[in-house]
């Protein structure tokens, strides 16, 4: 998409205008099914020893490519025993780490590639997470961050999304207004791809924006 390719300092820099951005969230607009399929195929090309952040209850077990070894980190200890259960039964046997990301307990350099999904709109301080992520990846090591994040500036959804955030802050650790894509750029991981999509369930339903970053530890 025009204002979306690798290397822009922001999705919607480079854009002349918001009308210009309501143009192309138009034009970007996927189905949930797609957008999960494209989820899918994005960890299931991970190799080696991955972590997952902010796993939950291990909705992601099934796109796992076979014979990764994976490190799950979750800090809520009710989601970590149900997590703890699904990993045993897809064959994944280390107990999860009980953390958060801002403070990975695991050496640097040792894990071959990070994930998260629908996490980064979750964590207190999310520069400090994109710090760890660096450091607990090797060189040349792959993160992908799966989220939903603000809408452009200036449109009826983002203003929309800075109303609700405090509130969905406070009811579900949620904001809906986090600029991922500035956080990511910021973080000194180097973007290979970043896809943006405007998920909804149908055509008249209000559509999600969802950003898919792969970055590489440089
Ligand atoms: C919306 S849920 C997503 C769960 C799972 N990744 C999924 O896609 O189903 C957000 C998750 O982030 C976790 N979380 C919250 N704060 C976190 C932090 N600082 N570091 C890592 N995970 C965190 C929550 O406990 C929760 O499991």
């Amino acid at each position: 998409m025009a204002c979306g390719g690798v290397g822009h300092a922001s999705v919607w820099n480079g854009c002349p205008s918001s009308r210009t951005a309501r143009t192309l969230e138009a034009m970007d607009r996927t189905s949930w099914q797609d957008f999960d399929q494209l989820r899918g195929a994005a960890i299931g090309a991970l190799r080696g020893t991955v972590l997952e952040l902010g796993a939950g209850s291990g909705a992601n077990f099934e796109e796992l490519a076979p014979g990764v070894r994976w490190i799950g980190l979750e800090p809520s200890v009710s989601a970590r025993r149900e997590l703890r259960r699904n990993a045993t039964g897809h064959g994944h046997t280390e107990p999860p780490l009980a953390a958060g990301g801002e403070n990975i307990p695991l050496e640097d350099g040792s894990v071959d590639a990070v994930f998260s999904t629908y996490v980064l709109c979750s964590v207190d301080d999310v520069d400090r997470v994109l710090r760890e992520v660096r450091r607990v990846l090797k060189p040349g090591g792959t993160a992908l961050f799966i989220d939903h994040v603000a809408a452009p500036p200036q449109t009826w959804r983002r203003r929309l999304q800075d109303l609700a955030s405090p509130i969905t802050r406070r009811v579900s650790g949620c904001r809906w207004n986090r600029d991922v894509t500035a956080a990511v750029e910021a973080s000194g991981l180097e973007t290979v791809r970043l896809d943006r999509r405007d998920v909804a369930s149908g055509r008249l339903t209000l559509a999600v924006p969802c950003t898919i970053h792969e970055v590489v530890n440089p």
